[in-house]
């Protein structure tokens, strides 16, 4: 199996005004395709720094990421947003849904980015059913609960079929049984289509579930093991 997916020895360090805050520092790994990862570690550690660097949403003060042999920490935005296109999905903390656009179009963008107009609604209607939210696709995001923005936020993020999906703490603001059917949603699409799923959460059952964990710690890693 080849690697999705390379980071070499990334640092941050965020500036404001004379301070400079070092956020990640000699960051190292590797994940293969096809692997569940999940990243672990205290608030404040840069669990979600990295996973912006890594789907190239923003760029390490110094390191390499790559995706596949492109590196993305060193593309222009144009050439990130055709590598995010082509191979990956984001699911965000706070959801970052289209308030203009209906559940049904927040879906149905990625496709279109990707020139699958064509195929868009369907496909969209499809995955919003498969999430629960059949009867909700022409609602905004401002006419549903959180736990329903997430799994459009979820819907959105497998439209593109990425293979590489990186998921901001996916189950943390759903109750118990959407965020185990939201669970369920991430660990299938993995079996189906070996979608390598890199996934940031406070739950220790949820982690234990992947294949192996990265635990940070003040932006450093302190561990990084398989489970058994
Ligand atoms: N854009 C930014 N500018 C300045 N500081 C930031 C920025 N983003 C994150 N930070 C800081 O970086 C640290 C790590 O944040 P974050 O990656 O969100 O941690 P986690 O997701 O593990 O809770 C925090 O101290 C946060 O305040
Ligand atoms: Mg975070």
């Amino acid at each position: 199996m080849q690697d999705i997916l390379k980071v070499a020895d990334v640092s941050k360090t965020f500036k404001s005004g004379s301070r400079e805050l070092n956020v990640l520092s000699d960051i190292n790994f590797e994940i293969t395709e096809g692997e569940i990862v999940a990243i672990v570690g205290p608030s404040g550690s840069g669990k979600t720094t990295l996973l912006g660097l890594c789907a190239g949403l923003d760029s390490p003060t110094s390191g390499d990421i790559h995706i596949y042999d492109q590196k993305i920490s060193s593309l222009d935005e144009n050439q990130k947003a055709a590598v995010r296109n082509e191979y990956v999905g984001f699911i965000f903390q706070n959801f970052q849904l289209i308030s203009t656009l209906t559940a049904l179009e927040n879906v149905m963008v990625p496709l279109e980015l990707q020139g699958r107009g064509k195929e868009a609604r369907q496909r969209s209607e499809h995955l919003l059913e498969r999430v629960g939210l059949g009867d909700r696709m022409t609602h905004y995001p401002s006419q549903l609960s959180g736990g329903e923005q997430q799994r459009v936020s979820l819907a959105r993020a497998f439209s593109n079929t990425p293979k590489l999906l990186f998921a901001d703490e996916p189950t943390g603001n759903l109750d118990g049984d959407t965020g185990a059917n939201v669970e369920q949603l991430l660990f299938d699409l993995n079996k189906e289509q070996g979608t390598t799923l890199v996934i940031v959460t406070h739950d220790l059952e949820l982690a234990q579930k992947a294949g192996r964990i990265i635990k940070l710690k003040s932006g450093k890693i302190v561990s990084d093991l398989k489970n058994q």
